[in-house]
């Protein structure tokens, strides 16, 4: 596998961009069936309070609440625009492609009841018939916690520029448990945008202390993986490598904790170790903040998992190549795959394609030994911002014998607005250096989360 001094490494790195996107009018017939006075009450709330409110109220990702109607209407010409050109709600995957689980995405009927309100100038409707605001749950979105892990302070310079940090967070517990879910509550709420933790597994005997170490490191600061291993002292005692139980947690604004059906994931945590952050990603900040608060909420599990999941990682760092080499010269558009034969029949949970600044379209299927395809995702328009970890709403069943092909391109031209690099740059793959938001690096990354197969998996939900 993809080993870095023994580890799995995938750095998701992200950062901000600008807000364009296609017009995808609604079709005349959909116009057409519009009602005659769409209301904020009967129409609008319902799909703002769905689609919007989540990410777009206090304590929350988005840059204004949409909790009222006062507060939807202040924004509403935006509102109009930024869901017309489907930059909102963010959901770079192409729904007509694959639909996964918990995906937000508009029909275009609801695209055009939001214009024709906007149009009609926002009528409130019936004030007494608007839905309740939705209540968010505190502390967690799944329940009671079993434990909960802290995370040390991080310092957030207010420089206006994203800051990217690998986080070590120790622990120490009476015994090994069962882990059904982790759920990552950030301190920050406003600048976190995402985080994506391993666990490593020390040997209890090779390992005195897991609190030593440095537990905070800038990227940017972190060129060489020994150096960073060092520094965190995420070795054992001996020298030797501990173990790694690659991405137990991933975190993005709006997103709710991966929960499968009982009996599927989960893993074991030893008693004493400690998550390893690669990475955590915040926004740019005009002034200096500090988070405080993030944690880890950890859910036992009585028994191990029936089902345990297992990762595997194609492309960079991964277990098959980036054809041709990962190296896009200034001022082209390239297109590269990878192509990886399934061993052994998978059933697939979770796909997590991963690119950086410059990436633009992204597309998987698998071939079958048939010669059948069978659609994984597609982005149209990648967004370096919202790199999602999509669940399918049942499970994919990728016989033995298949090929999984990526292909995906790149935008290495001044046309790409989100170019680090002025005049362009050639651009290279990371090469598994801990520096993920470093201009001159990509990465082509698909991470598959499966389990090996089994009789009747075809027919398995996830939802
Ligand atoms: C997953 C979280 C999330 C969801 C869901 C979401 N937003 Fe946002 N929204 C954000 C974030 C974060 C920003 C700031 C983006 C940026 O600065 O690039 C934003 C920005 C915006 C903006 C400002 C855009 C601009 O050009 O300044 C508008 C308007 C907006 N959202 C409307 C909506 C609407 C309407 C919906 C629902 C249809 C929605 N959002 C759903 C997270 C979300």
């Amino acid at each position: 596998m993809n080993k870095i001094y023994g580890w799995i490494v995938t750095g998701i790195c992200v950062s901000i961009m600008a807000c364009s996107g296609d017009d995808t009018s609604a079709s005349p017939e959909e116009s057409a069936a519009l009602p005659e006075t769409v209301t904020f009450s009967e129409h609008i709330a319902p799909i703002i309070y769905k689609n919007c409110t989540p990410c777009h109220r206090d304590q929350s990702a988005g840059p204004f609440s949409f909790t009222n109607y006062e507060e939807v209407r202040a924004k509403a010409k935006t509102i109009a625009k930024v869901t017309r050109s489907r930059f909102m709600p963010p959901w770079p995957a192409d729904p007509t492609y694959v639909s996964f689980k918990d995906e937000r995405v508009l029909t275009d009927y609801e695209i055009s009841l939001i214009g024709k309100w906007v149009e009609q100038d926002c009528p409130i409707g019936d004030a007494q018939s608007i839905p309740a605001t939705p209540v968010y749950p505190i502390g967690s979105q799944i329940g009671e916690p079993d434990i909960v892990i802290p995370f040390p302070d991080i310092d957030i310079a207010g420089n206006n520029t994203d800051h990217f940090f690998l986080v070590k967070v120790p622990y120490e517990m009476p015994e090994a448990r069962y882990v059904k879910t982790v759920e990552f509550i950030p301190g920050n709420k406003k600048l976190a945008h995402h985080m994506n933790a391993n666990l490593i597994l020390f040997d209890p005997a090779k390992k005195k202390d897991v609190t030593k170490g440095k537990k905070v490191l800038a990227t940017n600061l972190a060129e060489s993986a020994l150096l960073v291993q060092t520094e965190m002292d995420n070795f054992q005692d001996d020298g030797s490598v501990p173990g790694l139980q690659p991405l137990v947690c991933n975190y993005l604004p709006g997103v709710s904790p991966a929960i499968y059906p009982a009996g599927i994931g989960g893993f074991l945590m030893p008693a004493k170790g400690a998550f390893f952050i690669n990475d955590y990603h915040f926004g740019p900040s005009a002034k200096d903040e500090i988070d405080s608060t993030s944690h880890f909420n950890i859910f036992f599990s009585d028994a191990p998992p029936k089902r345990p999941t297992y990762e595997l990682l194609l492309g960079s760092l991964g277990v098959s190549p980036v054809v041709p080499a990962l190296i896009i010269p200034a001022n082209e558009v390239k297109t590269f795959t990878i192509d990886y034969q399934v061993q052994e029949t998978m059933s697939l949970i979770t796909v997590n394609p991963h690119m950086h600044l410059i990436g633009k379209t992204f597309t998987a299927f698998a071939i079958t030994p048939k010669q059948d395809t069978i659609k994984l995702v597609h982005i149209p328009k990648w967004d370096f911002r919202w790199q999602y970890f999509y669940t399918y709403k049942q499970v994919v069943v990728i016989p033995a014998g298949s090929r999984i092909h990526v292909e995906a391109t790149f935008d290495n031209t001044v046309n790409n607005v989100n170019n680090p690099n002025h005049p362009p740059q050639v651009i290279i793959d990371r090469a598994g250096r801990f520096d993920s938001m470093k201009s001159t690096n990509e990465m082509l990354q698909l991470i598959l989360s499966y389990m090996p197969y089994q009789p009747g998996d075809e027919q398995l939900s996830l939802e």
